[in-house]
C-alpha cells in the first residue's frame, strides 16, 4: 500500500515538476530553473516507475529486470551526458532530431512489445480503444524516427539540404496517407500481427517523404513539429503501457511543441497545416557563383572604418545571426554596446523569431553575455524602429534580412517577416563573404547603397572594430 502512495505522488510531483519546467524554460531568465525542475521531475518519475514495479500482487520476480533497467538507465545517461557537453551550441538542431528519432524508436518498440508481448496470443480480439492507442503510439513514433532521422541528415549536411521534388508529390502523399488510415482502421478491427508490421513500415516511408521535400529556411519549423510528434508518440506508448506520467508527459511535450511550431509559423508566416502534411517546400534557388557576386558593386569597408561611423552615431540596433554564434562573438559584441553606451549612444538588438538554428538560439547567447534583457527586442517590437535609426550592425545574420522575402514571390522565403535593416541610414554587415546563408538564397542587400561590408570572422572583426573605438 505504501509503495503505491509513493508512486502515486512520486508521478503527480513529477508532472507538476514538468508542468514548472516548461513554465521556466519560457523564459530566459528564469530557464535554468526551469532546467531544474525537468531534471528534479524526469529524476522522481525515474524512481517511481522503478518502485511500482515492485507492486504487490506480482509473483514474478522482477529484480533482474530491474537491475537490467538500472544498468541500461546509467549507461544511457553517460552516453547523454558526454554528448551534451561534447555537442557545439550551433550543433544543437540535429542533437534535437536525433534524440527525437530515440523518442519515435522507443515508441514504435513499445507499440510492438505491448502487443505481442503483454496481448499474449495476438490475433486474439482486444479492447478496440487500446488497439487504436496502440497502433496510433506505432505509427506516430514511426514517422517521427524516419522524419526526425532525415532532418538530422539534412542539419547536418549528410543529406542535401535541396528540397527532393518530383512530379506527382502531393498525390502519392495523399495516397500513402488514406492507405495508412486504412490500414489503421483494419488493425483496431481485427488486430492481427501482420497489419501492425504494415502500419509501422508505412509510417516509416511516410515519415521520410514528409521531410525530404522540405528545405532551407523551413527546417526550423519541422524541427519543432517533431518535437510535438515524438511527444504524441510518447503520450501513445503511455496508454499501452498504462503509464499515466508518460500520457501526461506526452501530452505536455506534444502541446507545447504544436505551440511553439504555431509561433514558429507565425514567424514564418507558414501554415501549420501545410508544414503537417509536408506540401510546402522551397524552389531551390540557387546563390550566384563568387564571380558573379564580385562583379558587383559592393563597398567594403575595415574594422576602423566601421569604428568611425559607429562612432559618429547616435542611434545603433544590432541584429545578431547564426554567424555570431560559430564566432561566439556574443561577448565582444556586449564590450562593444558598452562602449558605445558610454558615449552616449542608443544601443538596442533586434532578435528575429528564427535567427540562428534553434528557437531562441540568440536570446541565450546574449543573456550569456549578460546583455540587459530590456535591450533585446523581438522583430514585432522593433522593426519600426529602423527607419529612425542610424546604423544598423548586422553581426554573422543573413536570411533573416534578406529583403527577397518581402518583394521576391519566386523565393524560398518568400512570406517569411524580415528585420527590415535596410531602412536605418547605414547597414554594416560582418560576415565572412558575400556567401549565402541557411537558404541559400543571395542577399541583395550587400550591393545597396547604404551597405558597407565588413569581411571577416564576426568576433574578430568585432575585436577590431572595439579596438578602433579605444584609440
Ligand atoms: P543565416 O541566414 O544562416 O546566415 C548566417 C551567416 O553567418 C552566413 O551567411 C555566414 O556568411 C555568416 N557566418 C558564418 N560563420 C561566421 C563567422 N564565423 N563570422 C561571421 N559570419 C559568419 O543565419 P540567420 O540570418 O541567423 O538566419 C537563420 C537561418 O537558419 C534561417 O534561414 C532559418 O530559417 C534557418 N534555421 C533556423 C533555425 C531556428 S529554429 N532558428 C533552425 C534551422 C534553420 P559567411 O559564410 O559569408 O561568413
Amino acid at each position: 500500500m505504501i509503495l503505491y502512495y509513493i508512486c502515486t505522488y512520486a508521478s503527480l510531483i513529477a508532472s507538476v515538476f514538468f508542468i514548472l519546467a516548461l513554465r521556466g524554460l519560457s523564459s530566459a531568465k528564469t530557464s535554468i530553473n526551469g532546467n531544474r525542475f525537468g531534471v528534479a521531475g524526469m529524476i522522481l518519475a525515474i524512481l517511481g516507475a522503478q518502485i511500482s514495479m515492485y507492486f504487490p500482487g506480482l509473483d514474478v520476480n522482477l529484480t533482474p529486470t530491474i537491475i537490467k533497467i538500472v544498468i541500461v538507465a546509467v549507461l544511457g545517461g553517460i552516453v547523454g551526458y558526454i554528448v551534451a557537453k561534447k555537442v557545439n551550441m550551433t550543433a544543437l538542431p540535429q542533437l534535437l532530431a536525433g534524440f527525437h528519432s530515440l523518442v519515435g524508436l522507443a515508441a514504435v518498440f513499445i507499440s510492438l512489445a505491448s502487443f505481442f508481448c503483454i496481448y499474449g496470443i495476438p490475433s486474439v480480439n482486444h479492447d478496440n480503444m487500446r488497439a487504436l492507442e496502440m497502433v496510433l503510439g506505432a505509427a506516430i513514433g514511426a514517422i517521427t524516427f524516419t522524419g526526425s532521422v532525415v532532418a538530422f541528415g539534412k542539419l547536418q549536411g549528410i543529406i542535401s539540404g535541396k528540397p527532393w521534388r518530383f512530379k506527382g508529390q502531393r498525390q502519392i502523399n495523399i495516397i500513402l496517407g488514406a492507405c495508412l488510415m486504412a490500414l489503421i482502421i483494419a488493425f483496431v478491427i481485427k488486430q492481427t500481427p501482420d497489419l501492425l508490421i504494415k502500419v509501422v513500415i508505412l509510417s516509416l516511408i511516410i515519415g521520410y517523404m514528409l521531410i525530404m521535400p522540405i528545405g532551407g529556411a523551413d527546417m526550423p519549423v519541422v524541427i519543432s513539429m517533431l518535437n510535438s510528434y515524438s511527444g504524441w508518440a510518447a503520450a501513445g506508448i503511455g496508454f499501452s503501457a498504462s503509464n499515466r506520467l508518460l500520457v501526461i508527459v506526452g501530452a505536455l511535450v506534444g502541446t507545447s511543441g504544436a505551440i511553439l511550431s504555431h509561433i514558429m509559423c507565425k514567424g514564418m508566416n507558414r501554415s501549420l497545416l501545410k508544414v503537417i502534411f509536408g506540401s510546402f517546400a522551397s524552389k531551390g534557388e540557387v546563390a550566384e557563383t563568387h564571380e558573379e557576386q564580385i562583379n558587383r558593386n559592393v563597398k567594403l569597408c575595415s574594422p576602423e572604418d566601421a569604428g568611425f561611423i559607429l562612432k559618429n552615431a547616435s542611434s545603433v540596433i544590432i541584429v545578431p545571426g547564426y554567424g555570431m554564434a560559430v564566432a561566439q562573438a556574443q561577448h565582444v559584441i556586449k564590450e562593444l554596446a558598452d562602449r558605445l553606451k558610454s558615449a552616449d549612444i542608443s544601443v538596442k538588438y533586434a532578435i528575429h523569431p528564427v535567427a540562428g538554428r534553434m528557437p531562441g538560439h540568440m536570446n541565450v547567447l546574449l543573456a550569456e553575455a549578460n546583455i540587459p534583457y530590456e535591450d533585446v527586442f523581438e522583430l514585432d517590437d522593433i522593426n519600426h524602429e529602423f527607419g529612425m535609426t542610424d546604423v544598423a550592425v548586422v553581426i554573422g545574420a543573413n536570411d533573416i534580412t534578406n529583403p527577397a522575402a518581402k518583394n521576391d514571390p519566386n523565393s524560398p522565403i518568400y512570406g517569411m517577416p524580415v528585420l527590415d535593416v535596410e531602412k536605418a541610414k547605414t547597414v554594416l554587415f560582418i560576415k565572412r563573404s558575400l556567401g549565402s546563408g541557411y537558404a541559400g538564397i543571395e542577399n541583395q542587400l550587400f550591393y545597396r547603397e547604404n551597405t558597407m561590408m565588413v569581411l571577416g570572422d564576426a568576433k574578430k572583426v568585432c575585436d577590431a572594430v572595439l579596438k578602433a573605438l579605444s584609440d
